[in-house]
């Protein structure tokens, strides 16, 4: 792929969906304390340590969020996507990321699968390499680690 780096570091895209601007406030004995610019921070010093540019973008709109993987084509390494609720139904997201060729890593605060059964279904996961979920903030972190790591493997999956 081209153009995906800034200088000589590979850009990873962060992408938030919807009701993640209220972390810190929302559900907090289930999503944790922490504000979204507290895990997008802790993203970023990982990704500074792993060498990698970490950019953020959150939306509670999901054409905003399709339009965002249109925007990473070509340009951004890596896209990490907790995705929220549209996880679960997004099609038209799921289709913009079967059209990305950069690597996907699918992330969440919780454990979907073991919350209610209408979160049990990703349909972001089938386009993901991999999906990080239920350890909370740690999560931002070790999604950044992946993303960076498969970067430098290039496009072979890993056995
Ligand atoms: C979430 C899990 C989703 O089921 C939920 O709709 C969210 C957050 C998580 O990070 O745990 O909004 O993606």
């Amino acid at each position: 792929m081209n153009g995906e780096r800034e200088g000589a570091r590979p850009v990873v895209l962060l992408l938030s969906g919807p009701n993640l601007d209220l972390l810190g406030d929302r559900q907090p004995q289930v999503y944790g304390g922490l504000t979204l610019e507290a895990h997008v921070a802790a993203a970023r010093s990982r990704a500074t340590a792993c060498g990698v540019v970490l950019e953020h973008f959150q939306s509670n709109a999901e054409a905003a969020l399709v339009e965002a993987v249109h925007g990473a084509r070509g340009r951004a390494a890596a896209i990490i996507v907790n995705a929220a609720a549209l996880t679960h139904y997004s099609w038209s997201l799921a289709d913009a990321l079967a059209a990305y060729d950069g690597v996907v890593v699918e992330l969440h605060l919780s454990n979907p699968a073991g919350r209610e059964p209408w979160r049990h279904r990703s349909v972001v996961a089938p386009v993901a390499r991999g999906t990080i979920a239920g350890f909370g903030g740690l999560g931002y972190e070790l999604a950044v680690e992946a993303a960076a790591r498969l970067i430098a493997e290039g496009p072979n999956p890993a056995p």
